[in-house]
Order: structure tokens, then sequence, then C-alpha cells
């Protein structure tokens, strides 16, 4: 079996990162979602609810699923048995913020990081600009997968 991880905060998942986990899900057999769950950041949603989320978008793929998880990427990544992380690269200023991440946990358990090349229509979408965006009546609705974007909107009316 064939396993990859795609970790991030994805908070929330945008088309970026969905376009990322199907092409991901077409090359392995099995795609975990890794939702990492940092305490001393909060977040706009919870990590369940971000779970929930990437459940939803990423059930056609058929071979993805999410977890939250708290602590190091390599315990989950040796405790889970995967062969493989695998990042989205928008531009080379993700390729700088990725890299030392990549030879740290190639350094830690010697697992490999793939990276893949971005959708080019996507490369300017982060979920922080979109939260920022959304929050000052900007429309988002064709960057992020519609219920994460039906979300979105719930989320920032009940903030108001
Ligand atoms: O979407 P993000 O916030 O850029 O993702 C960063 C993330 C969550 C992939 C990274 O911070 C991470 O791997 N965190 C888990 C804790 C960990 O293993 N830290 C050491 C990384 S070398």
């Amino acid at each position: 079996m064939r396993r990859a991880v795609c970790p991030g905060s994805f908070d929330p998942p945008t088309n970026g990162h969905l376009d990322i986990i199907g092409r991901v899900a077409a090359l392995f057999d099995e795609v975990v979602v890794l939702v990492a769950v940092n305490p001393a950041k909060k977040g706009l949603f919870t990590a369940d609810e971000r779970v929930a989320m990437i459940e939803e978008i990423a059930k056609p793929f058929g071979n993805v699923r999410a977890v939250a998880f708290e602590g190091l990427l390599v315990d989950y990544c040796r405790d889970a048995d995967v062969q493989a992380i695998v990042k989205g690269l928008r531009g080379p200023g993700d390729f700088e913020y990725e890299l030392p991440m990549a030879q740290m946990n190639q350094h830690l358990i010697g697992i490999e990081t793939l990276f893949m090349v971005g959708d080019p229509g996507a490369s300017f979408v982060a979920s922080s600009l979109v939260k920022e965006v959304a929050k000052l009546g900007g429309d988002v609705a064709d960057l992020l997968p519609p219920v994460v974007h039906t979300r979105l909107i719930e989320r920032l009316a009940e903030q108001t």
C-alpha cells in the first residue's frame, strides 16, 4: 500500500488544496490529509471542522481521508506507515518555506517529501488571504469548494 500524507493547516481548505489532494490521490493508493493542530494558533475553524470539510470535498476521489494530528509530522508518518509527504508549491516562496521542513523531516526519519506544482490559476490562493478578503466583504466564492465557501460565510456571520 503506497500511502502519502498531505499536511497543512487547511483553515479553510481551498480549491488549490483540493487540486493537489486530487492529483496526489491519483498517484497513491491512499492519501491522508493531515490537519496539523497547533494549540498556540486559534484558527477560524476547529481541527474537527476542517477534517469534516476535507472529508466532504475529497469524497469523490475515494481514497482520501482526513485526520487531525497534534505533534511531530514524522511521528505520524512512522506510525501510519507513510511513504511520502506531498506538498503543493504555488511559487518560489513556498519552496523556500517548505525546503527546510522537508530536509528536517528527512533528517529525522529519512522520509521523502515530494513537491507538486500547483495549478497556476490558483497560485495566489492562500487560506489566510481568502479569509481576509471574505471578512472585508470580497467575493471569494470561486476560490473555494462550494461547501467550504458556505461554511466560511456562515462562520464570519457568527462572528459579527
Ligand atoms: O499549511 P501550513 O501551516 O503551511 O502547514 C505547515 C505544517 C502544518 C505542514 C507544518 O508546520 C508541520 O509539519 N507541522 C507539524 C509539526 C512538525 O512536525 N513540525 C516540524 C516540521 S519540520
